[in-house]
């Protein structure tokens, strides 16, 4: 058994015990019943079950969960899909992907959701020409897997958003 502490959606948690053998991802669903984390091929292969990471220098990257121990995230701030609507009102990625019917059996969506919101942050800090977004958006969403194929509603969704606060994300042009 370990100690655990941890921040989930500016929550903290913990110290509390696990097995050092718990994943991350039934540390999420079984014991904080937070189910919107899914758990698909269970081999780091389809970042279904992709969690955001929080660094202390403000950037953030995704892990996947189905693999990775729960003590790995000792000390770390995280987030999920259920972090990201603010006081009842959806995010600007998760009306996007609704006004997209970007998602239909919704097993993907939190890891696709999740991945796009870090890459809306990453080009806040660092934007992109308008001329490299639609690579910029593949090379993002890219190891995703969506078993039912939204792979091109994803994309419109994460563009749609990026081009309605284009000063924020692209780089400025003449
Ligand atoms: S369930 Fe974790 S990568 Fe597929
Ligand atoms: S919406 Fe079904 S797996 Fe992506």
């Amino acid at each position: 058994m370990t100690t655990l502490s941890l921040t989930i959606n500016g929550q903290k948690h913990g110290p509390m015990e696990v097995r050092d053998d718990l994943s991350m991802n039934d540390f999420l669903r079984e014991m904080l019943g937070m189910t919107g984390t899914k758990f698909g091929c269970g081999a780091a292969q389809c970042l279904s079950c992709a969690i955001i990471v929080d660094e202390p220098d403000g950037t953030s990257y995704t892990s996947p969960t189905c693999i990775a121990p729960a003590v790995n995230f000792d000390g770390k701030s995280i987030r999920t899909v259920e972090g990201h609507a603010r006081d009842g009102e959806l995010s600007a990625l998760q009306r996007a992907f609704i006004d997209h019917f970007a998602f239909q059996c919704g097993y993907c969506t939190a890891g696709f959701l999740n991945e796009g919101q870090v890459l809306l942050e990453r080009l806040a800090r660092k934007p992109v020409a308008r001329d490299a977004l639609e690579q910029t958006i593949a090379d993002a969403l890219d190891g995703h897997l969506c078993r039912c194929t939204g792979y091109i509603k994803y994309h419109e969704a994460v563009r749609d958003v990026i081009l309605a606060d284009s000063q924020r994300y692209l780089i400025a042009t003449k």
